[in-house]
């Protein structure tokens, strides 16, 4: 979602705040903008759509100035415009903005009573305002700051920039990430370590609450009641090379490709391959011995994976497992305990729901354990455990590396709570152990299929709709094929529980249908190759997505079949995810639709 950069630079910023823009285009936008100071007056240009519209207004009217601020926007009040996209200007005081205003409408009132003329449909034009009111009734930027701030309901990230003040920038966080960059006589605010990776790997993050006053050789930080406080630097591990698309065309193919390498990364670090064991740093605060049940909150496709994890959870540690989407499970008034533990999955660590549904059962007194791809995020800051992703940053929208990542923690959570509950006997585990030591070599396999897909793919992007079908933990991919699908090519996909096919889809069923049958050769193989038939006796266009064994027994319903190497049970739901990313990435590459940034999509969605 929204992007935001401050630069307190030497030379020119405009065009180092346009490239560090260009590393948040992966939370996604629909605008851009960027405001220096020029002679101490504020200068902005804006454009709507892509950052190279900017560049564009840019190179025809260059802004000069080394302080400013700059801005990618997902709209939520109000269209897509020129006239909404920040900065937002009143008098001398220019904003740029992440998150959502809520009591903006009563605000804009007492504004307006106040003799302001508001420009747009936005709910952020009215903090420039309440700060430039502040500032003209004779506070100065710091204290009309700090007045303001606890006025704003809602939740929000804020980098200020000032008429006539050439060495000033100011931040806040409540809801939505800041970071602070610390450079050599230069200073820098940004969303994320992405943004500030141009200038520093020197890093503040800003806690909940908190707002920060900088200079190019300062910075005092106050929380929420406005004392003070030092927060610690770190060294950012991400560097500009990383968001290098290398030789690939988009950086969903790139973060498909690496998934051999970072599922290596990530499985050995929770599993003891010596042993043959699985060993979780922190999982020991989870309490799995002794606990009832384990809810399991995450949205998109982060959910997906939990889903695949509950029944990891009950088969191999008879657990049982709650789990819903976090915008639901956080309205839902849940009964949670201290004698729960609840996991939150999200590749950002930033997602406003996850976060919610992590504050909602903390104040419960669940024990809290993360799986996210980003250390430095709210939620791994807010869990009591935190068990990384060693995925790599993810730029492309739709998440596929951190998805797989994701799998493999889950793994290994649900084979150390089978053997810390008495479920997994010492020898099982180790055999689970061994066939997933396979993975990265099993996906490096399933990567081959690649051809065959793209072929299949080319009379798939003609198709208006699309149904994926899987069972048990097949299920959730199915689901996870028909997101995909939807959101990078724009085709309407729905996944179904294959079973359920005749409760209701098959009613869809005709010879435009193309159906995708995920069905590994396992103890319910033959029960999905069933509900294939019973498409194929409608007229349906079958892919069937199955291994070797499972190709030489399907008969011939299917018109495509993708074959993956055979694989055991723990190990396929990981696996079965890269035919299933590969067939919505090279239909959405038919498509010419914009596969790493689709449109109204956003990657770090820090809003509600
Ligand atoms: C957005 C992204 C998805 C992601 C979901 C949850 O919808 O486009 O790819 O799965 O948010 O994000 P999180 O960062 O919490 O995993």
């Amino acid at each position: 979602m929204c992007g935001i950069v401050g630069v307190l630079g030497r030379v020119e910023v405009a065009p180092r705040i346009v490239d560090s823009l260009k590393r948040l285009e992966y939370r996604g936008y629909d605008s851009a903008g960027v405001a220096t100071l020029v002679d101490g007056q504020l200068v902005r240009r804006r454009a709507e759509g892509k950052l190279r519209n900017l560049e564009s207004v840019l190179e025809n009217a260059p802004l000069a100035g080394s302080a400013g601020i700059g801005h990618t926007r997902w709209a939520t009040h109000g269209a897509p415009t020129v006239t909404n996209a920040h900065p937002h200007l009143a008098g001398s005081v220019a904003v740029v903005h992440n998150g959502i205003i809520e009591n903006y409408l009563d605000l804009r009132d007492e504004v307006s009573a106040a003799g302001a003329v508001l420009d747009t449909e936005t709910d952020t034009e009215v903090v420039a305002h309440l700060i430039n009111l502040a500032m003209a009734a004779g506070k100065s930027p710091r204290d009309a700051v700090a007045d303001v701030l606890p006025r704003l309901k809602g939740a929000f990230a804020l980098a200020l920039l000032f008429a006539g003040e050439d060495d000033l920038l100011i931040g806040a966080r409540k809801g939505s990430p800041l970071a602070i960059g610390h450079g050599e006589g230069e200073m820098f605010l940004g969303s994320d370590a992405i943004a500030l990776s141009p200038f520093t790997d020197r890093i503040t993050y800003l806690e909940e609450g908190d707002w920060a006053v900088l200079t190019r050789s300062s910075v005092d930080i106050f929380d929420r009641d406005n004392t003070q406080v030092a927060r610690p630097e770190a060294k950012s591990s991400v560097t500009s090379s990383l968001m290098d698309k290398g030789n690939y065309k988009h950086f969903m193919a790139k973060e498909i490709h690496e998934q051999p390498e970072v599922l290596g990364h990530t499985l050995s670090r929770y599993f003891d391959y010596t042993s043959n064991q699985a060993s979780v740093e922190g999982a020991d605060a989870l309490n799995f011995k002794d606990l009832n049940r384990l809810i399991i909150t995450a949205c998109g496709t982060a959910y997906l994976a939990g889903l695949v994890s509950k029944y990891w959870f009950e088969k191999y540690a008879r657990l049982p497992v709650e789990i819903d989407i976090a915008s639901e499970f956080r309205y839902r008034e849940t009964p949670v305990c201290d004698k729960d533990a609840a996991l939150f999955i999200s590749q950002s660590g930033e997602t406003a729901d996850t976060l919610a549904s992590l504050r909602y059962c903390k104040e419960h007194g669940a024990t809290i354990g993360a799986i996210v791809n980003v250390p430095e995020s709210t939620i791994a800051r807010e869990a009591d455990r935190v068990f990384p992703t060693i995925a790599g940053p993810e730029i492309g929208v739709a998440s596929t590396k951190a998805f797989t990542c994701q799998l493999a923690v889950l793994a290994a959570l649900a084979l150390q709570a089978g053997r810390e509950r008495g479920v997994l006997s010492e020898a099982r585990e180790k055999e689970l152990v061994a066939e997933l030591t396979e993975v990265p070599s099993l996906a490096l396999k399933a990567l081959a299929a690649e051809t065959d897909i793209e072929k299949l793919s080319q009379p798939l992007s003609k198709a208006q709709n699309a149904l994926y079908l899987g069972r048990a933990t097949n299920f959730p991919l199915a689901l996870e094929g028909a997101l995909k699908l939807k959101e990078l090519s724009y085709i309407h996909a729905e996944g179904y529980a294959a079973g359920e096919l005749k409760h209701g889809p098959i009613a869809l069923i005709d010879e435009n249908m193309p159906v995708f049958v995920i069905a590994p050769y396992d103890a319910i193989y033959e029960k999905t190759v069933s509900n294939m038939q019973e498409v194929a006796a409608r007229g349906g266009r079958i892919v069937l997505i199955t291994d070797e064994r499972g190709a030489a027994e399907c008969g011939n319903a299917a018109e495509n079949t993708v074959v993956l190497p055979n694989m055991t049970d723990i190990v396929a739901p990981i696996i079965y995810a890269l035919p299933v990313q590969m067939i919505a990435y090279h239909t959405a590459v038919f498509m010419g639709t914009d596969v790493d940034q689709p449109r109204n999509l956003a990657k770090s969605v820090t809003v509600e």
